[in-house]
């Protein structure tokens, strides 16, 4: 095309696309029904993959629920079943194990059916200084918290791009988009999931296929018991999330068909600060915000995944 013609019309879609978000944050979107879908949670043994799971129930969704503790996770099934009476199907299944990933797929696809949600939740935190981690809980974590979101991928993608239709949901972390003092390995992981999920949102766009849908969900503390033990400095700024509202946004964002979901909203000011403010100035801020203490006191759950 004509250079003066495209940008032209770049710059009309620009002007529309920037009126419609801001018709959009003050008129509700329209959330779209999950009732009917066939949502799989790794990590559905505890935490906010148990509260996802009760809540996509609520909605009238049916669940593959995939953990590592089978206990946990037939716990999160039964919930789910007196609560809503929905259907659940428990899997115990070690989402960082290739194999295993491939094994208990092609199970899920038989004795299920085909998967139009997958949320990867499942998530591990070594929580020592960089050099005091064992090197087997470093690769540990970028097994769990990245690479597992591939072989999902390569699982249960397909089906999606044949239908045309679905949802990766990518329970990242604001540990993934801003470097933290005792997180090195944790941060490493999640900066690679965030880039996975993102990358693969465009490969999906740019090979035309639109009705498979992308959240990237960025967190900071939930108090879920995984961080326990990690303080803010600045409650009211920076507020340790409570569980059952960081389930509820998240949903309600895989509703929305929300690209970016970062909670609390003060992330969002963070991560743009960091990315024009002068590196000194940025790090004094860090300090304020008592971002290099987060960890200062981690205990965590004690629970490793192996
Ligand atoms: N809690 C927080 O402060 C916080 C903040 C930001 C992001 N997140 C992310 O949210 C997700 C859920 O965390 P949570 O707070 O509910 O923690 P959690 O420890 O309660 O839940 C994690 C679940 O993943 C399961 N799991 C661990 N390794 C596994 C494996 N190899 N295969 C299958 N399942 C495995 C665990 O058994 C557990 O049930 C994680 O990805 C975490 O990184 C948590
Ligand atoms: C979990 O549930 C399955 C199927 O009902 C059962 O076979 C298994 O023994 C249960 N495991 C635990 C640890 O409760």
């Amino acid at each position: 095309m004509h250079f003066l013609l495209e940008t032209l019309w770049v710059l009309a879609r620009s002007l529309f696309y920037c009126l419609e978000s801001l018709v959009r944050f003050i008129i509700p979107v329209r959330r779209k029904s999950v009732s009917g879908e066939l949502v799989l949670l790794t990590g559905a043994g505890s935490g906010i993959g148990r509260l996802m799971a009760l809540e996509f129930s609520r909605l009238g969704a049916r669940l593959v629920l995939w953990d590592i503790n089978e206990e946990g996770n037939n716990e999160t099934a039964r919930m789910v079943r007196d609560m809503h009476g929905a259907r659940a199907y428990a899997y115990t299944c070690d989402c960082s194990d290739r194999e295993e990933v491939y094994r208990v797929a092609s199970q899920v696809k038989r004795e299920v059916g085909d998967v139009t949600i997958l949320v990867n939740n499942a998530g591990i935190v070594t929580g020592k200084k960089f050099m005091d981690s064992p090197d087997a809980l470093i690769e540990k974590t970028l097994e769990v918290n990245s690479l597992a979101h591939f072989w999902m991928y390569k699982a249960f993608l397909p089906a999606m791009i044949a239908a045309n239709h679905g949802h990766l949901v990518s329970i990242a972390s604001s540990a993934g988009l801003i470097g933290v003092n005792g997180l090195a390995d944790y941060c490493a992981s999640k900066f690679a999931a965030i880039g996975f999920a993102e990358s693969m949102a465009l490969e999906l766009l740019a090979s035309g296929c639109d009705g498979v849908k992308t959240t990237i969900v960025c967190p900071f503390f939930i108090n879920t018991g995984m961080f326990e033990g990690a303080n803010t400095k600045w409650p009211r700024l920076m507020p340790i999330l409570d569980p059952e509202y960081a389930c509820r946004k998240i949903v309600d964002a895989v509703q929305k068909e929300q690209v970016y979901l970062y909670m609390p909203r003060s992330i969002y000011i963070a991560i743009a600060m960091k990315n024009f403010l002068p590196t000194k100035m940025g790090v004094l801020l860090g300090e304020y915000l008592g971002a290099f203490n987060f960890m200062a006191k981690f205990k965590g759950n004690g629970k490793k995944s192996d």
